[in-house]
């Protein structure tokens, strides 16, 4: 049986992922919930969300929809370990439960017509979400960013939910100018 704060948090987000709503308004509704979800973690988090992995950060499945339209995962990111410059092509609401993420943003400056090449990104500021803050994007044009723990910092765990299966995403090559798309693992729940 799910627990009654996360069956609650996954109905009110497949009610907004369902509805006829902007992906803006969609985070504007779900960002305080996810301020609560976090305030809720310990009552539904279990130890296979805490997984971790030596060579990279961990994706823990806690839910996906049936149809494909919403994932939450549990993200554990040990000292030292970064996502690659990505976007997510989706829409998406991110609390964090334990630590500091990191969060360091690309701005794009050459217009986005749809190609792998010729992308020109600049580094743009940092955010640190410390454990309680909850941050969120919407696609097109997308957010372009590295996230995650240096070196010298403790465990970061975060929530994270999507508007789609987030099973594969964008990279970037910076000094290349160029993206590519990959796939991203996950531990299933
Ligand atoms: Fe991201």
């Amino acid at each position: 049986m799910t627990p009654p704060a996360l069956d609650h948090f996954v109905a009110l987000a497949h009610a907004q992922s369902r509805g006829p709503f902007e992906p803006a308004d969609c985070v504007l509704a779900l960002a305080p919930l996810m301020l609560e979800l976090i305030e809720q973690a310990p009552s539904f988090l279990e130890p296979q969300h805490y997984r971790s992995d030596p060579a990279h950060y961990a994706r823990n499945l806690i839910h996906d929809a049936s149809d494909g339209s919403l994932s939450l995962y549990a993200l554990v990111w040990q000292p030292g370990q970064w996502t690659p410059v990505h976007d997510h092509g989706s829409w998406g609401v991110v609390g964090v439960v334990e630590g500091v993420l990191e969060e360091r943003s690309f701005v794009r400056m050459s217009p986005d017509r749809g190609a792998d090449t010729g992308i020109e990104l600049v580094r743009g500021g940092v955010i640190l979400l410390a454990r309680g803050a909850v941050t969120s994007f919407v696609p097109n044009p997308d957010h372009i960013h590295v996230t995650g723990v240096p070196a010298e910092r403790p465990r970061a765990v975060s929530l994270h939910l999507y508007g789609r299966m987030m099973t594969d995403f964008n990279t970037y090559d910076v000094a290349a100018g160029t993206r590519r798309r990959v796939t991203v693992a996950h531990n299933e729940s």
